[in-house]
């Protein structure tokens, strides 16, 4: 959504826009909104302000200067970005609000700060300034901005209004009603969410009146992210009421301001592996692959998106829990098909995890030591196949289940091959040679081959190539497919 500052129009539009807004009896904002939406309407003409208005003054601005409103705006709508308020609340945590405005601002966000006058003994207006390039308010009596209200319009002339730090005092004034300060008038004259990154000492966080706060605010409908446990600024200090870092008050913000997605998988069960396997040669060895789990991750999140009760199963990775999403940690093939098997039932099954096809038969109890008589004779048995057990069931078997090829040659032959020995419905086949750099990397060339008939006839399967995609695109595609399977099915 755009946004538009009118202090930043030239002297002659906004005196022009202030004696017509105030003839008609409405705010500037509005009066802007009534002249876009006349132009838009095919009222190509400026209208006068009303008869009712003062009449206008020598200096009042000719059409030319009302066109170049027009054009401002026009132009503000096109970039189409979303507006954060940020009000920077008088905590220790103020010096990650500066790199918060960076975060919102690398997620295309503009961000209009205010800083209390608490806020402004930690961090300066100055630097608060140069992040946002915008000027930055701290003055609820300033002439200069409230020319047109402008506590109200940093309210409302925004899509959200986040608080970082929101100091146990701003908290208490919001819950009370409190508007003596430009933060908190701004907080109660707003019309728009309320995001609010709470930081204090744990005994503040802790404290009843905080609590009844707290209480009171998320009653009011305030959103809160944080405050996170772990070391405070005080010597010596631990416990809950650390400023939720950066990112995550950016990712809290960007989901607020996302439009509502569609939820095409919703009231579906999604299952899925993802990651290696690690299969043990004594307590402190292990057979592993090279799969980073990313492609698995990504697919979880994607039907996650899309509304679906997701259930991860992943080897051993170094990857972050996708959000909403059950993730079980697993190390070996066997372990991962018990936890498999558990989460059933489901609608759909997706099987991402690089499972090693071969375990150690003789796996040592003790860490195996070198010995003269040459190195361990390690005898190497079959894993259970995940893939053909899940897609060969006659009770549980998920209607729809999907598995991964990775192959180094003959791809799509083999990949075909493999849905008519595993009994799967649906096969994503991608190259693993060294060369394309798919395994660990975040791109993605893959193949989806999809059976039709109930009978599996290698002739029938059909095959679609998708271009280079990051895997979170590929995720995307993945899940769109199965989302429009569903409804073909249903
Ligand atoms: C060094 C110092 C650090 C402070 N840190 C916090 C803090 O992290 N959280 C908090 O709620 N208050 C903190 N305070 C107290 C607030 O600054 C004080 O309550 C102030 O009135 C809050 O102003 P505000 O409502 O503009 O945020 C701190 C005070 C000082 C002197």
């Amino acid at each position: 959504m755009a946004s538009l500052t009118i202090r930043k129009l030239d002297d002659a539009v906004k005196t022009y826009l202030r004696l017509r807004s105030a003839g008609n009896g409405r705010s500037v904002e509005e009066e802007v909104r009534v002249i876009l939406g006349d132009l838009i309407q095919g009222h190509a003409e400026f209208p006068a302000p009303s008869p009712a208005a003062a009449s206008p003054p020598a200096e009042a601005p000719a059409r030319p200067a009302a066109r170049a409103l027009v054009h401002g705006l026009a132009h503000g709508l096109a970039t189409g970005q979303a507006g954060v308020t940020l009000i920077i609340g008088g905590g220790i945590a103020a010096f990650k609000s500066l790199e918060l405005i960076r975060r919102l601002k690398e997620r295309h966000i503009d961000v209009r700060c205010v800083l209390t006058k608490a806020a402004q003994q930690f961090v300066t207006p100055l630097s608060a300034s140069a992040l946002a390039h915008e000027r930055v308010y701290t003055d609820l009596f300033d002439p200069e901005s409230e020319f047109d209200a402008g506590h109200i319009r940093l309210a409302r002339d925004c899509d959200l209004i986040v608080v970082a730090p929101a100091t146990a005092d701003l908290m208490a004034k919001m819950a009370h009603g409190h508007a003596d300060d430009l933060a908190s008038a701004i907080l109660l004259a707003t019309n728009r969410p309320i995001l609010l990154a709470p930081a204090m000492n744990p005994l503040m966080w802790n404290n009843a009146a905080t609590r009844r706060n707290v209480l009171q605010l998320r009653r009011d409908g305030v959103i809160m992210i944080g405050p996170n446990a772990g070391e405070m600024a005080e010597a010596n200090e631990a416990g809950v009421g650390r400023m939720a870092e950066a990112v995550e008050i950016a990712a809290a913000a960007v989901d607020i301001l996302r439009p509502p997605q569609p939820r095409p998988l919703l009231g579906k069960r999604v299952l899925i592996t993802a990651g290696p396997t690690h299969e043990p040669i004594d307590p402190v060895r292990y057979i592993a692959n090279r799969s980073s789990g990313k492609q698995g991750f990504a697919i979880a999140a994607a039907a996650r998106a899309a509304g679906a009760d997701v259930t991860l199963v992943s080897g051993p990775v170094e990857l972050r829990d996708p959000a909403g999403v059950t993730v079980i940690r697993v190390e070996s093939a066997r372990d991962m098909l018990h936890r498999v098997e558990a989460a059933l039932p489901a609608d759909i099954a997706i099987f991402a995890a690089a499972v090693a096809d071969w375990r150690v038969a003789n796996e040592g109890e003790q860490k195996l030591k070198k010995t003269s008589s040459g190195m361990p004779p390690l005898q190497l048995v079959e894993n259970p196949d995940i893939l053909a057990t899940i897609s060969k069931l006659t009770d549980k078997r998920p209607p729809l289940v999907i598995g991964f090829a990775a192959e180094t040659e003959h791809l799509i032959e083999n990949a075909k091959a493999k849905i008519a020995r595993k009994g799967c419905d649906w096969i994503v086949a991608n190259d693993v040679s060294p060369a394309t750099g798919v395994m660990g990397g975040d791109r993605n060339t893959v193949h989806l081959l999809q059976r039709e008939a109930e009978e599996i006839n290698v002739d029938s399967i059909q095959v679609e190539s998708w271009p280079v995609m990051t895997k979170e695109q590929v995720a995307t595609e993945l899940v769109a497919r199965i989302a429009k399977s569903l409804g073909k099915n249903s």
